[in-house]
């Protein structure tokens, strides 16, 4: 152990270790370098259970058989940034051409996967809404998914700062409440629109299990860390769970260039299953 400050720093070998966890877990592809990254996350983690050497937490976490402090442990690696309406080209194209396709099926089916604190499946619905009417909220299914489950709490509270109202149209603020009380500075998201968001436990990593397909799934941001033959599994796996017709929507930072998906490239981050449009 090399403690200073009260920072226990992860030695070669038990970097290996979490390199190799966090792969075979969760894809995650830590390179090489980033041991003081790792460092502070796990340090977080063993100061809350009073753990002081990494090898003890590592220990630990490989005893542990109900596998709860695996995922602890994810938590603690996972970076969770996100904002509402992050990377508005996709926003501008779903309130244009996909509502437009899709305005007269009786059913729009959506996934959030990797959907963090909930912002990104919330901006989806109010954009949907804003663009179909409230009538249309019954036809609205929204599935929004996360390996970590300290996100998925936040995004089912959907209690959020004041200052993230900035990152939204003015017209969105009919879908929220303001906070009072212990929650004065934040706003929530509305019951009735909370509820149309199912919020699901769902590592990527494992067989996908949606027997309904999707007209739209948004995977932004969660392939950036993975390796490329995991990347390439994952967007084989998430097409064949799209309608024909089906849009993928992936970070604008991700490529699938050189990826054998099967997927029609139709603009930056933005690609089509084949078939036709997918209200058909
Ligand atoms: C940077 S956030 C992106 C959130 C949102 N999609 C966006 O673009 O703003 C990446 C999310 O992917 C999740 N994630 C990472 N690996 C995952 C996996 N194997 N299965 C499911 N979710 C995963 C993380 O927990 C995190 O919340």
């Amino acid at each position: 152990m090399n403690a200073s400050e009260n920072q226990w720093k992860v030695l070669p070998d038990e970097f290996l270790e979490v390199q190799l966890l966090a792969r075979r877990t969760f894809g995650l592809d830590i390179k090489a370098g980033k041991e003081a990254l790792v460092t502070a996350r796990l340090n977080r983690r063993m100061r809350a259970i009073g753990v002081n050497e990494v090898r003890q937490y590592l220990r630990f976490v490989r005893g542990d058989a109900t596998g709860r402090e695996l995922l602890h442990l994810v938590d603690a690696l996972t970076t969770n940034f996100t904002s509402f309406r992050r990377e508005a080209a996709h926003f501008e194209l779903l309130k244009t051409t996909i509502v437009d396709e899709l305005r007269c099926t009786s059913e729009i089916r959506i996934w959030s996967a990797g959907c963090s604190s909930g912002e990104e499946p919330y901006s989806v619905l109010f954009e949907l809404i804003e663009e179909l009417g409230v009538d249309s909220a019954s036809r609205v299914k929204i599935l929004a998914s996360d390996i970590c489950g300290k996100v998925l709490e936040q995004a089912r509270r959907a209690v959020y700062p004041l200052e993230k109202l900035k990152e939204m149209p003015v017209g969105w603020r009919r879908f929220l409440e303001r906070g009072s009380g212990e929650w004065a500075g934040h706003f929530r998201v509305s019951k009735v629109w909370r509820n149309l968001v199912d919020f699901q436990r769902i590592n990527l990593m494992e067989p996908l299990g949606q027997s309904a397909r999707f007209n739209v799934i948004f995977c932004r941001n969660v392939m950036i860390y993975f390796d490329r033959a995991t990347q390439e599994d994952l967007v084989r796996r998430l097409a064949e769970c799209l309608m024909p017709g089906g849009w993928l929507l992936i970070g604008h930072s991700e490529g699938l260039s050189g990826l054998n998906s099967g997927l029609n490239y139709i603009q930056p981050a933005t690609y089509r299953s084949p078939g036709g449009n997918t209200g058909r």
